[in-house]
């Protein structure tokens, strides 16, 4: 279909025809054209001045575009395992039935296609599908697909389906800091203003906050480091991308504390010297969008945001939302910054690292979400009030995404070094088998390590946590993971490329009943061929789960093999041992001590 003029013309100016906004641009094409034919990535190249072959490499690389005609409905299932747990693969099914099309295909008549998507982030509250690309459904039961099928067949435009069906709640079950009462819009920037930049800057390494987003590097250093690189322009990113299965606390801060993280936005640029802020949101939260905006808005006019902030000669910052397109590895913070500039989300070689050379070349902090609501409380309470909660490496609360088999999935807050067993006795588990702690790239716990706690010096995490009773196949979780893995991996670099198709394809082996002993064997290899020759952190992570699910369940691998047979000279047992050191963990929680 070709772009007529109008909507072109339209869309290029409001994005001031900057080839760094392409993903934008794409995107919001898209949304009227529903795909991006060959003739409409043709204008776009020509009006910015871009070659095709750039244009179509980036229109490639985002699963939320099209090259080809995905029909007037694009029904997108949530996979992920809990989604699953909840029935969305027999729901997906049942739809397929109802509007006779098979799944991944474009019904003839063009008016229907049904796939799969990774993790929506609404683990708490599936399963859950996203209507394309922009509408969330969630809580999905065999009456609403009924009834879904029954609108696409009338062609009832998804706005207009049944509001309930798009509610989205914050299953807040435990509030501490950062779910509890918040600051009022201004306070926190008021208060960093009184100290002064260096002064916030002294006060957040006091505070010995440590990066949410999931490697915990300490915001202190990194803010240091944005403020000395030489440079006249620097940026301020919230990373609101929020990719890991089982993770949706972030989502909650944006949709009922956005002020909250704005305002950490705000004061990271006044301690930086960043008169720009940027948010990545995932394409999955768009529903997001307006509200945020608002809120972006009212802070304007308040005086919160724009030049002299507060009334103070020369603190001139604002913020601005970019939406991404369904890419996991768009949350490694160099594939963000690519993506934010227009490119594919191929995560850059480092040195130099976003600090010294990010956004456009410039000193850039990107920072988690949740890092950034942690900040305005800080401003607010003193970085000595937050050193004093949590552990001595931990400090601090962190937010829990809980789902999975418990009676009470949501939002769970605690101080660092909360005991695992505290957390599945607050959100009503029983009979656990396992809990996978920060996604799929995190760590698979069983029953025997749930004295563990969270904290960077025992158990880390980004977040998810996602529990499974004994009912559950541990093997299935692992496979699900795997074809999480391959379906994200970039491609960039052969190691993880090639590494996670070979996984999945022992692993779906294993499920058809057809592996054996050597196909375990084969597994462990490709893990420790893939760890440590990675371009980047999801390809180092893709085997976790794998390793923990073998080495800590594997009676449910045996029962997927035909044969038992290994290889000669390999030793299981050792395997299994090595595989434990590796990861430093055993099953004794021998780490617990290390806490306070
Ligand atoms: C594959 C991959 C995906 C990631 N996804 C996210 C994400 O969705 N959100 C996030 O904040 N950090 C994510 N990260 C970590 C970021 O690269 C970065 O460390 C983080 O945004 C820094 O913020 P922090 O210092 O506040 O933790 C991801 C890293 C990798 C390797
Ligand atoms: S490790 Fe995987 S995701 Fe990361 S750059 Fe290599 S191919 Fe891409």
């Amino acid at each position: 279909m070709k772009p007529t003029g109008m909507d072109l013309e339209a869309v290029l100016a409001r994005h001031g025809r900057a080839p760094h906004r392409l993903v934008q641009i794409l995107r919001e094409i898209q949304v009227q054209q529903l795909w991006l034919s060959r003739d409409t990535l043709s204008a776009v190249a020509r009006e910015l001045g871009l070659s095709l072959a750039h244009v179509e490499g980036v229109a490639g690389f985002y699963r939320f575009f099209h090259g080809q005609p995905v029909g007037q409905y694009r029904v997108l299932f949530s996979d992920n395992i809990t989604d699953r747990m909840l029935g969305s693969g027999d729901l997906m099914h049942e739809l397929c039935h109802l509007l006779k099309v098979e799944s991944n295909t474009m019904r003839a008549d063009g008016r229907v296609s049904v796939a799969t998507t990774s993790c929506t982030g609404m683990c708490d509250q599936g399963p859950a599908a996203l209507i394309n690309q922009h509408q969330l459904v969630t809580r999905l039961t065999p009456g609403r697909i009924e009834h879904m099928a029954a609108l696409i067949e009338a062609q009832v435009p998804a706005h207009q389906w049944p509001v309930a069906w798009s509610r989205v709640d914050d299953q807040i079950r435990l509030a501490d800091v950062k779910l509890g009462p918040q600051p009022a819009p201004g306070q926190g920037i008021a208060a960093a203003l009184a100290r002064g930049p260096q002064g916030m800057l002294d006060d957040i390494k006091r505070s010995k906050l440590r990066g949410r987003g999931g490697a915990g590097y300490a915001t202190g250093t990194k803010w240091q480091l944005c403020r000395n690189a030489r440079a006249d322009t620097r940026y301020v990113v919230c990373n609101a991308d929020e990719g890991e299965p089982g993770t949706f606390k972030d989502r909650v801060l944006l949709s009922s504390y956005a002020d909250t993280v704005f305002e950490g936005m705000t004061i990271a640029a006044l301690v930086v010297g960043a008169r720009q802020g940027l948010v990545y949101l995932r394409g999955e939260y768009r529903y997001l969008l307006d509200a945020l905006e608002a809120t972006l808005a009212r802070r304007r006019q308040q005086g919160l945001l724009g030049a002299s902030i507060q009334g103070r000669a020369g603190f001139d910052f604002d913020i601005e939302i970019h939406v991404g397109a369904g890419a996991y590895v768009c949350g490694e913070e160099s594939a963000l910054i690519e993506s934010l500039e227009g490119k594919r989300g191929t995560p850059r070689i480092r040195p130099p690292f976003p600090v010294e050379s990010g956004y456009l070349g410039q000193p850039t902090t990107v920072n988690n979400v949740e890092t950034f609501s942690a900040v305005t409380h800080i401003a607010v309470q003193g970085g000595a009030w937050w050193a004093g909660i949590g552990t001595a490496q931990s400090t601090g609360t962190k937010i829990h995404s809980v789902s999975g088999d418990c009676a009470r999935p949501g939002l769970y807050e605690y101080p660092f070094g909360t005991r695992i067993g505290r957390i599945l006795e607050d959100c009503g588990a029983r009979d656990t088998q396992a809990v996978q702690v920060g996604g799929p790239s995190g760590v698979c716990l069983s029953a025997l390590e749930f004295g563990r706690r969270i904290g960077f010096e025992d158990v880390p995490t980004a977040g998810a946590f996602m529990v499974f009773d004994r009912s559950r196949d541990m093997f299935d979780v692992a496979h699900n993971f795997a074809h999480f893995f391959a379906h994200e991996s970039c491609g960039f670099c052969t190691p993880c490329r090639v590494g996670t198709e070979l996984v999945l394809r022992r692993m779906d082996k294993l499920k058809r009943g057809y592996g054996s002993g050597e196909d375990v064997q084969v597994l462990y290899e490709l893990d420790k061929l893939m760890h440590g020759t990675t371009h980047c952190g999801l390809g180092a992570a893709a085997c976790n789960p794998l390793r923990d699910t073998i080495a800590k369940f594997r009676p449910a691998y045996e029962q997927h093999l035909k044969s038992l047979h290994f290889a000669p000279g390999f030793d299981m047992d050792a395997e299994l041992s090595q595989a434990r050191l590796a990861t430093g963990r055993d099953d004794s929680g021998a780490h617990l001590e290390t806490l306070a």
